[in-house]
């Protein structure tokens, strides 16, 4: 089985036995001891300090059609329905996506499962927002670089992706550092996580230079690229970026 497919295997098994501790992984969010409304608040904070971010930049976004990209059980995408006029989910496992529509707070959002390896199941310029929080961190590459090539693909001209990726080093392509890091973090790590009886989810890291490039290629433009407020000091090697692109007006 290749890594991207171990990711959607460990998310159908986490998703059906722990989904809010698959989201959030606090000994509080267990199924035994969930406090529901605690899980989905954090979600709406998130959102309101992101859209206050926004409109602080001057960032002007037509309020009609969002995605929330790794949706889980829609703890993001019921506070955009907050903000949005349409929202869709989208999420490779379709245990989180059962447990997403159970849950589900407002009229205008919807969820879906996507198992493929981009966003093709969407169209050209659909989207206004794309939001997506932990997420592409937990996919490997090149299947996460397809997903942000993409982004740029499904939002409208004006429209805004952000999104948070683990910064990394850059490694030359399939030089040995580069192909030790992917056989750590797709062999290594799962197996010892394994070892321990704990969920065999994958962590992913991407250089800035490389998002960056990326979006540049899609023709995209970068706003900002922001440490996560709470996370860019609780570890020396988690060091996540939120990236803010732009798909420039036409
Ligand atoms: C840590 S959870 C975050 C959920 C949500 N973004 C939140 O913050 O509440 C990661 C989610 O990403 C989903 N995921 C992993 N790989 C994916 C992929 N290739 N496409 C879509 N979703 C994916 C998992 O199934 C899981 O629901």
């Amino acid at each position: 089985m290749g890594a991207f497919s171990k990711t959607e295997a460990a998310y159908e098994k986490f998703g059906a036995e722990e989904p809010f501790y698959a989201v959030l992984t606090e000994e509080k969010y267990k199924r035994k001891q969930i406090d529901q409304e605690l899980f989905f608040r954090t979600g709406e904070d998130l959102l309101a300090r992101q859209m206050q971010l926004i409109e602080d930049r001057g960032v002007h976004l037509p309020r009609e059609n969002a995605l929330d990209f790794g949706c889980g059980v829609g703890r993001l995408t019921n506070a955009m329905a907050l903000h949005f006029e349409n929202v869709i989910g989208v999420d490779i496992s379709s245990t989180m996506i059962e447990q997403a529509n159970q849950l589900k707070r407002h009229e205008n959002c919807s969820f879906q499962v996507n198992k493929r390896a981009d966003l093709s199941v969407f169209d050209d310029g659909q989207f206004d927002f794309i939001y997506s929080d932990i997420t592409i961190q937990h996919i490997p590459q090149p299947e996460s670089e397809n997903y942000i090539r993409d982004f740029f693909r499904v939002l409208a001209p004006g429209g805004l992706a952000l999104f948070l990726v683990p910064d990394g080093p850059v490694l030359r392509p399939d030089s040995f550092p580069a192909r030790f890091d992917k056989f750590y973090r797709e062999q290594v790590r799962p197996f010892h996580k394994r070892m321990r009886g704990k969920y065999q989810i994958q962590v992913h890291r991407m250089s800035q230079h490389r998002v960056e490039t990326i979006i540049k290629e899609t023709g995209g433009r970068l706003l900002s690229v922001e440490p996560h407020p709470q996370w860019a000091d609780r570890s020396k090697r988690y060091k996540p970026l939120y990236y803010w692109g732009i798909k420039p007006p036409v």
